[in-house]
């Protein structure tokens, strides 16, 4: 493989966060050090599928597939490894190397840029119909009558898509755009050969990626006509669950103020900005979604949604903040008075009334409990008692187990029945819920007598010692080429520790997950999962006697009985050949006594 192969795929790793990526295929919880899921391999209703952050592996207890992130893509989207490598690439955006394109990737990378090229293209050209045009004075209005002023409007590059039908696609084509790229962008769309501008006399707001390039676009109808927004359908470069609205602009302030705020619409974005409030994104009527939750987790730790005080925006409110909460997020709910929502207040009340509703805002669960309350008949014991049930799911989502106590004392005060009462119950549904609570299954006394589990414990440990110690290979060469591991794949693994004995573990580790073997790197998975604390010094040396000798005895007891089966055989037949086994099986029996006791 040539080098700059080499470094490609290494930054690809580099910037492919394991949890971050098998999250976005399947719901992670972080218990103890590390994330748990249902096998998405394997049918369970138990959690045995585990990551590790730290070393950047996956290991399944349950069906033993494991491996990096790399072997998860290959397995999951059913693809060989540099396909992986590619998939991985393109969500951290790194350019495949030129020599290492297929047709096919110049093709989609061709496409991407092409979509980007329109939508660059088209939202410059609503900006100079919103600007420059009379019928764009009518949109400017619109604009200026909420509020808007013409920095805003520069900010957020808003605009107007005119009344006639062709008039985009028009102004476009003369730009050097083809049709079939302003289809694939989701700005034309064929209806039976017919093609029709997406957007006709709306207002445009353009939708950007953090980096500030548009991926879409939301238009806004001037009056009480519907539907009230038309929306970029879903393409390559636009994923609804992954982007949120203004967080180009957003995104300083957020780091700035460590918070961000989260509203439901673009308008409310938009109005809050305009106010000065310029920690406001939009999650754009899809709900709120894990893949959000984490994109701001990187810039922040504490979110405030302040979503539509109608009964929808408070019950997508409460979703949203279990969401935020399992992410490891700080989440406060604000409430906006007057049933009003976020855009109407504060255009209303200014920014100083809505900077003390976020001061005086309800943290996530407190938000939680109350709306759930307010939903329950709880004047009547079996109204508190389905309160009550409603709420568990939510306590469980706290971090830790003092923190959903605060709440039940809370709870308790609110509903006024017994503390003792809600935590027996709490406590009760915690201990039946589907998480493992000490998942490794690997038991802390390893050495079970009871093979074969104790000799596949025994090689993994043994692999494991040669990983952290490749210097200890040495002294169990001879021994190892007698007895060697009852698992050709343990055995190749071991093959491959030995041609790395200088070698520091994470290059040992990589060369084992980078081979592209799905059994070796499954196998190397389950080896580094059985690594529950670092070896001490006189540690290591004890538990490599014990594997070998455990080893040593599992080799005798198979040599053993090849023997003794073969002892049988010759003496059914008569054949003298026997007496020769006989002596062979007492001298085996001997040396496993001996190495073992009885
Ligand atoms: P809202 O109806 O609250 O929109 O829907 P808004 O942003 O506050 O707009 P104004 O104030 O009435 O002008 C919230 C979000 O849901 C999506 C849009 O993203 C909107 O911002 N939505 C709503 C649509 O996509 N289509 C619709 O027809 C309505
Ligand atoms: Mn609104």
């Amino acid at each position: 493989m040539d080098q700059k192969y080499e470094d490609f795929k290494r930054q690809v790793k580099d910037n492919s966060d394991i949890v971050e990526i098998i999250g976005s295929y399947i719901s992670l919880q972080k218990k103890g050090r590390y994330y748990w899921a249902c096998c998405p391999f394997h049918g369970e209703k138990t959690p045995s599928f585990s990551v590790d952050k730290e070393r950047q592996f996956f290991y399944c207890y349950g069906c033993h597939t494991g491996g990096d992130v790399f072997s998860f893509v290959q397995k999951i989207d059913n693809c060989t490894f540099p396909e992986a490598v590619k998939t991985l690439a393109g969500r951290a955006n790194i350019p495949i190397p030129e020599t290492h394109r297929t047709p096919a990737d110049i093709r989609r990378e061709q496409k991407r840029q092409d979509m980007y090229k329109v939508n660059d293209l088209a939202c410059r050209y609503f900006s100079a119909c919103l600007l420059k045009t009379r019928n764009g004075e009518k949109a400017l209005a619109y604009f200026h009558n909420r509020g808007i002023t013409d920095e805003i409007i520069q900010r957020f590059s808003l605009g107007y898509a005119l009344p006639g039908a062709t008039s985009l696609q028009f102004n476009l084509q003369k730009k050097g755009s083809t049709v079939e790229q302003l289809v694939a962008a989701g700005l034309v769309r064929d209806k039976n050969g017919y093609k029709r501008d997406m957007f006709v006399n709306r207002v445009m707001i353009p939708i950007k990626d953090p980096r500030g390039r548009v991926i879409a676009f939301g238009g806004r109808v001037m009056d009480d006509s519907l539907p009230k927004y038309l929306n970029t359908g879903e393409t390559d470069i636009f994923l609804k669950r992954e982007t949120l609205f203004g967080l180009d602009v957003a995104i300083k302030a957020i780091r700035a103020a460590k918070e961000a705020v989260v509203v439901e619409g673009y308008m409310d974005a938009i109005s809050l900005h305009a106010a000065g409030i310029n920690r406001a994104v939009a999650s754009l009527g899809t709900a709120f979604s894990e893949q959000h939750a984490k994109l701001l987790h990187r810039i922040t730790d504490t979110i405030v949604f302040a979503y539509d005080s109608d009964d929808a925006g408070r019950r997508n409110a409460v979703r949203a903040v279990g969401i935020a909460k399992r992410e490891g997020l700080t989440v406060k709910v604000l409430n906006v008075p007057e049933g009003k929502d976020p855009d109407e207040y504060v255009r209303h009340f200014g920014r100083d009334a809505f900077e003390s509703l976020i001061k005086n805002a309800w943290d996530g669960t407190e938000f939680q409990i109350r709306y759930t309350i307010s939903k329950n008949n709880v004047s009547e014991l079996a109204g508190k008692v389905q309160c009550v049930s409603n709420i568990i799911p939510y306590l469980q989502e706290c971090k830790t187990e003092i923190e959903a106590a605060g709440y039940i004392k809370f709870l308790a005060q609110q509903l006024v029945i017994d503390e003792g009462l809600i935590m027996g119950e709490y406590r009760k549904r915690s201990a039946a819920r589907p998480l493992p609570k000490n998942a490794a299954p690997v038991p802390a006394d390893w050495v079970v007598k009871q093979p074969p589990n104790a000799l596949i414990l025994a090689e993994c440990k043994l692999l494991l010692l040669f990983f952290r110690f490749p210097g200890m290979i040495a002294s169990y060469k001879d021994i190892l080429q007698e007895i060697g591991f009852v698992s050709p794949v343990r055995q190749s693994i071991y093959k491959i520790l030995c041609d790395m004995e200088n070698e520091d573990f994470s290059v040992i580790q990589e060369r084992l997950f980078a081979d592209g073997d799905a059994e070796i790197s499954s196998e190397t998975a389950r080896i580094l999962a059985g690594e529950e604390n670092a070896f001490t010094e006189e540690d290591k040396m004890r538990i490599a006697e014990d594997c070998i000798r455990l080893m040593h005895q599992g080799f005798l007891q198979r040599e053993y009985e090849d023997h003794r089966r073969l002892a049988d055989t010759y003496a059914s037949m008569n054949d003298a050949r026997y007496v020769e086994e006989l002596k062979i099986c007492n001298e085996l029996r001997g040396k496993i006594t001996n190495l073992y006791g009885s």
